[in-house]
Formats: structure tokens, sequence, C-alpha cells
């Protein structure tokens, strides 16, 4: 009877083994000069809700995320590697360069809902662009907490994420979910990182959902300020600074002006500290302003269903256009150009900035 009872265990192991799947990734995080973590997310099931009466039946799948981290890597060099047991999941990333080398990186965001242009987006990015890293402005998926949309948003993405380093920042439609934190291995949703003579500062700019009171909402709004404030102390040698982050301080979606004041009230502080651009989301279409030397762009064009640009702000408005895009950023020394393209593959803009 033991026997049998330990054969039957051996089974259902060997069964549960053999229905994962992977379903998100590979992709690579904390990608820095000589450290970077592959992650990838395994499906080990599917859990159907069944209604009375048959209305409403629903199911999802059963997620794990699975990763493994390097230290000790050598800086701007490109690492290959396949996933244990999928000889054929391959990818790959560069590392950080250490010095301020040339390099490309693209700004995209507003993902969710249409998956279709989601998909050509993504498919643009691949064609057209040729980047080390890509940062999302958020909103990867339309509610962060359903898990049945993240294996559809990595399985659009599979073609990019396999082969670039992945900065993602927290939109509202994230919900401020768990799994947002377990698959991209996030402790803090504000960050900062170096690429060459590039400083990125990523916000956590979705302060609604953050905390249930106003009273922690503020703290969290305070805390997360001043930590800004220090980080762009700390990066006034870098040739460019760069701010990501949801929410944008300025707009030209007519219902929406001055939806943010949080966020516009950051201004001043940038200015202060020389930041060269911000690259926003959440309104799904493309932005640029140029207010008292600095660049705003939104790019939320990545999927969501579009935006009015009806209202641009009056004296500040580079370009407006109400179209699916993705910004590609060329860093060269202390140049930097900034080409926002459609899909397919003509500029809506392109601007030139020098470092200062
Ligand atoms: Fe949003």
């Amino acid at each position: 009877m033991t026997k049998i009872l330990a054969a039957l265990t051996v089974l259902s192991a060997v069964q549960a083994v053999a229905d994962d799947k992977i379903v998100g990734g590979p992709y690579v995080i904390h990608v820095d000069q000589r450290s970077a973590t592959v992650h990838w997310i395994v499906q080990s099931g599917t859990v159907t809700l069944t209604s009375q009466g048959g209305k409403g039946d629903k199911s999802a799948p059963v997620l794990r995320d699975e990763k493994v981290s390097f230290t000790g890597l050598t800086p701007g060099t490109t690492f290959e590697y396949a996933l244990p047991g999928h000889a054929d999941v391959k990818g790959s990333f560069k590392t950080a360069p250490k010095d301020p080398v040339p390099f490309q990186f693209v700004v995209y965001g507003d993902t969710r809902t249409r998956h279709e242009v989601h998909r050509h987006v993504v498919e643009a990015i691949v064609k057209y662009a040729n980047p080390e890293f890509v940062v999302h402005t958020g909103d990867l998926v339309a509610d962060g907490a359903d898990s049945s949309q993240w294996p559809i948003f990595f399985d659009i993405e599979h073609d990019l994420l396999r082969k670039v380093a992945f900065f993602p920042s927290l939109g509202n439609h994230e919900r401020n979910n768990q799994q947002y934190y377990e698959f991209f291995d996030v402790t803090t949703p504000y960050y900062s990182f170096n690429w060459g003579g590039g400083h990125f500062i990523v916000l956590n700019s979705d302060i609604g959902n953050v905390a249930s009171s106003q009273v922690l909402r503020d703290d969290y709004w305070k805390e997360q300020v001043r930590w800004l404030e220090e980080d762009l102390q700390h990066s006034q040698s870098a040739d460019f600074r760069f701010v990501i982050a949801h929410h944008p301080p300025l707009t030209a979606v007519e219902r929406r002006q001055g939806d943010n004041p949080h966020m516009a009230a950051l201004m001043p502080m940038f200015e202060k500290y020389n930041l060269t651009a911000g690259f926003f989301g959440h309104d799904h279409n493309y932005q640029h302003y140029l207010r008292n030397g600095i660049h705003y762009f939104i790019t939320g064009g990545g999927g969501a269903p579009l935006y009015d640009v009806k209202k641009p702000p009056p004296g500040i408005t580079q370009k407006v256009e109400s179209v699916e895009h993705f910004v590609v950023v060329h860093v060269d020394g202390k140049k930097a150009r900034v080409e926002a393209l459609r899909l397919d593959g003509t500029p809506i803009e392109v601007t030139e900035m020098v470092s200062h």
C-alpha cells in the first residue's frame, strides 16, 4: 500500500511538472554594469470559476515567477542564455556600459486593452529600432489584478523582451497589484539606474492606489519626492538626466487638463536640477512640450484606445498627434536625438538635445 501511495505521489509530481509551461518571458530586469536578473513566468494550471446558472464563468491561469540573478558581469557586454529544461527558450541582453559610449533606448507605454495594436507596436519596435533597453511608461495591462492578462502581455512582448533589458513603471491599471511586484522583482516601484552618460529616474506617479487613506498617500508621495530630490542631487555629473513616470504633468487631452497636480508640482524641481527630459504615459497619444528648457514627452501610444489632443498648452507645445507610436532615443556623447515613430516607421517628430 505504501509503495502504491509513493508511486502515485511521484506520478502526480511528474504530472505537475509536465503541465508547467512558460507563459511569460524570458525577460531581463535590474540590469546595470555588473548584474542582471533573468525572469520568466510559469503556468502550472488553470482555475475555472463556475457560476450558478452558467453566467459569468471565468478561468485564470495559476502563475509563478522564476528567476536567476547574476553578479560580477562585465560591463557593456552582450550575454546569451537559455532556460533550464527549455534549450529552445533563449534570450540575450547587454550590460550597461562603463563609459559614456553611444547607445539607444526605446520608450513606449499604455500597451493595455487593444492587443492587436500592442502587437503591431512591438513588431514596429523590433523592425525599426535596435535598443539596448526599453522603458515602459505604465499601464502594461488593463487590470494588473487579473492573472489572465499577464500571459497575453508577455506573449505579445516576447520577441522584444528576449533581447533587451526591461525597465517598467507602474501605471494606474496595474492597480498596485502584487503580481506587478512579483513579475518585475520590485521592492520599491520608484528607482533609478545609469546607462552610459545617462541617468534614469523612474517614479511611481500612481499615488491613488498606494494606500487607502489620504494621510498615507501624502506620506508616500512626500517620501518619494524626498528620494527624487536626493537622487537628482547625486546625478548632476551625468550627461543627461531623464525622468519616467506614468502620469504627465501637462496634457493636451481636453478632459484631463489639471488632473495630476502632484506631477505638475515637480516641474520646479526638474528645472532646479537640470533635467534633460521627462517621458510620461497615461494619455494615449504623442505629445511634446518644451518648458523652461526641459522637454516633456508623453508617449502613451502602445495599444490603449487613442485620446484627443484638442487643447495643446499654449507657448510650450512642440508637437501633438493622436497616433499609435513609440519613441527611440539615441545618445551619443553630449548629444541625444529623440525620434517619435509611427508604426510604419515614419517620423512624427525628431528632437535634438544637448547635454547642459
Ligand atoms: Fe493610465
